[in-house]
């Protein structure tokens, strides 16, 4: 099969990594489904339309399992297929020490970062094998295993899909379907945009390589795992850190 034939749904797809992973497995071949909350997917799907590439967009929220199960749906009438599922819609955490951290938001933290992933794989890992053949990337965070301080929730989170990934991995590894993780430091996406200078400047401190990493350079490594030639990595995290991650 050419990975012309292939299909891969990208959530969180309108902006930031989702959308720079849309345009690399899109120059791949790969037909896609972008799914996000925000309505601004349909200006990346435009966008990649004009470049000549078969992309769809859907409004779905990762946290409702019935849009995930709706549009996991909407994406096989369409295209027949499924072999390739890309996690990545997330959001940060509030930036406050655990005790002022409110229940609700630790609750929706957990909710899009962590059973989003959990809801999204539910539904499009029968179909990765029925094919035979899937591939699944979870964007985790180097959060997940480090630890954030003010960071609770989205660590907690982060380090929940690294959990995750090394449970279905297993679970699937004699079935032609591998799921890895890739474990960014800062990425210069929307996501961080907003924060000030100099929150930022202990962060990149940390980095050897001194910068953030770009959107396009995650996009690789996915594009990576989304391929026949990742063939013996499953269940594993894979570092994005400009050398920052010791483990
Ligand atoms: P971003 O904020 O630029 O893009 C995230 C996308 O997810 C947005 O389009 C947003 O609308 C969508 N989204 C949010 N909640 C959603 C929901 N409930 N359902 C569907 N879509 C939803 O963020 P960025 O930086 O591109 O991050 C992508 C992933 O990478 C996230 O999981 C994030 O935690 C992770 N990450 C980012 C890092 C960074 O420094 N930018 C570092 C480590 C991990």
């Amino acid at each position: 099969m050419s990975a012309d034939d292939r299909v891969a749904i990208v959530t969180g797809g309108a902006r930031g990594i989702g959308a720079s992973t849309a345009e690399r497995l899109a120059s791949d071949g790969y037909t896609l489904s972008l799914w996000d909350i925000d309505d601004t997917v349909f200006e990346q799907v435009d966008h990649l339309q004009q470049a000549g590439h078969e992309v769809a967009g859907q409004l779905v929220d990762v946290t409702d399992p019935d849009a995930v199960e709706t549009a996991t749906a909407a994406c096989l009438d369409r295209y027949g297929r499924l072999d390739a599922l890309v996690n990545n819609a997330g959001i940060p955490g509030e930036g406050v020490p655990l005790w002022e951290q409110s229940v609700e938001r630790w609750r929706h933290v957990i909710d899009v970062d962590l059973t989003g992933v959990f809801l999204c794989c539910r539904a499009v890992v029968p179909h990765l094998r029925t094919n035979g053949w899937g591939r699944v990337v979870n964007v985790a965070s180097i959060a997940g295993k480090e630890g954030n301080a003010n960071g609770s929730a989205y660590s907690a989170a982060k380090g929940g899909v690294i959990a995750l990934t090394k449970s279905l991995g297993k679970e699937l590894a004699s079935d032609g379907i591998l799921v890895n993780c890739v474990t960014p430091t800062l990425i210069d996406t929307p996501l961080v945009a907003d924060i000030d200078d100099a929150t930022l400047a202990p962060v990149i401190d940390r980095i050897p390589m001194g910068r953030a990493g770009q959107p396009h350079e995650v996009a690789e490594l996915i594009a990576w795992l989304c391929s026949p030639a990742c063939s013996y990595s499953t269940g594993a995290v894979f570092d994005l850190s400009g050398g920052r991650a010791t483990f």
